[in-house]
């Protein structure tokens, strides 16, 4: 279907944004006492200096609930005027109840819908689009939509295919309905066909932990890196010009671009398929490496002095499944 085609009553538009990392850091040096890696192979390859690691005792919610905390913050919202709330993670608290329910009693409020969707490093963006939809079917006025993991509880210190890329982190957008434009489009696809290639095998009912010998390292995420390098430069690529194209929309009416941070090579080479000019894109890879669902809502926040009112931003992510998918929005705040 063309979207540009199809006219809305209502747009959802973000209208508030929130961030929040960890204090401790993981340096590139840190990892060099524990692996046999560099600063200078971890910068050259990755683009990544450090990490922020969350505390053990703590957990995915209570940065989701930091990062919704600064929104208050610095904008004019009421916790008690949200009808919904959307988590994207793959490292929810725990199997059940879901990380949404958590956060609601943390924040002290009992009147949402809350719920959790797992879509890995995609996961903020397949949030957004549903969010944006609860808001255009004007049955949601205030939907908040967060991104938020804490993979370094699956990282094995040890393996340095994956100690070098990931940290921890949560970022939260606040929905609102308006006339004026706001979410246009998305495009969202996923496959089973990566599953071998990126994973985190234990702990769902295949490989419970009832099930698993201490050592098992099905409980580690792993992955083949150059696998999901290559995939994920042509998905993402793919998925942006697609959604420019049936909006009418060429790269050039890009402001911004934002893409998951995973690898500054692989944001390097999708900008370059995409022929998008080198400074709209946003990057803070170096100082979080990458946070899973949470890369592209703290990316924009991180950037908000930058992006203007009205300019369009592209987004786009890869990860686990193979999910992967780009949306575009007028910024609006
Ligand atoms: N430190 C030092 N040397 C290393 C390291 C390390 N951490 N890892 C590998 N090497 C060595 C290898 O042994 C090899 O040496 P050799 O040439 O003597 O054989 C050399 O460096 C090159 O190794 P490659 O595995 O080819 O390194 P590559 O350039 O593919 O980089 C990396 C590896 C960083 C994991 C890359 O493949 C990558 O980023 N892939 C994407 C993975 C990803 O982003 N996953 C996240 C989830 S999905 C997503 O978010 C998109």
């Amino acid at each position: 279907m063309n979207k540009a085609t199809t006219q809305k009553n209502t747009y959802a538009n973000i209208t508030a944004i929130g961030g929040y990392v960890p204090k401790q850091r993981r340096t590139n040096k840190d990892l060099e006492k524990v692996t046999d890696t560099n600063d200078e192979w971890i910068t050259k390859r990755t683009g990544i200096k450090e990490r922020r690691i969350l505390e053990k005792g703590l957990a995915t919610s209570d940065m989701a609930v930091h990062a919704i905390e600064n929104l208050l913050v610095n904008y004019n919202k009421k916790l008690t005027d949200i009808d919904a709330i959307i988590v994207a993670t793959s490292t929810p608290d725990m199997p059940m109840p879901a990380t949404a329910n958590i956060i609601c009693e943390k924040l002290g409020i009992d009147h949402v819908w809350g719920f959790d969707i797992n879509a890995a490093c995609s996961g903020f963006l397949y949030a957004l689009d549903l969010g944006a939809s609860l808001v255009e079917s004007q049955r949601y006025k205030n939907v908040v939509v967060i991104g938020a993991d804490k993979i370094s509880a699956y990282v094995n210190i040890q393996d340095r295919s994956t100690n070098i890329l990931f940290g921890d982190g949560a970022g939260a957008v606040w929905l609102e309905p308006s006339k004026e434009t706001g979410v246009i489009d998305a495009l969202m696809q996923s496959n089973g066909q990566g599953r071998a290639f990126l994973n985190i095998e234990a702990g769902g009912s295949l490989h419970p932990y009832s099930e698993l010998e201490e050592d098992d390292d099905k409980k580690y995420i792993k992955q083949d890196g150059k696998v999901v390098f290559k995939q994920a430069i042509q998905s993402m690529s793919e998925a942006c010009l697609d959604v420019l194209n049936r909006n009418q929309l060429t790269i050039e009416d890009v402001n911004w671009l934002v893409p998951h941070q995973a690898n500054k090579r692989i944001i390097d080479a999708v900008g370059k398929q995409i022929n998008i000019q080198e400074d709209k894109t946003l990057v803070n890879i170096a100082n979080y490496g990458n946070t899973i669902a949470a890369t592209i809502p703290l990316c924009i926040w991180e950037n908000t002095s930058k992006i203007k009112k009205g300019d369009l931003v592209l987004l786009t992510a890869f990860g686990a499944g193979f999910s992967w998918g780009a949306s575009l929005l007028r910024w609006s705040i």
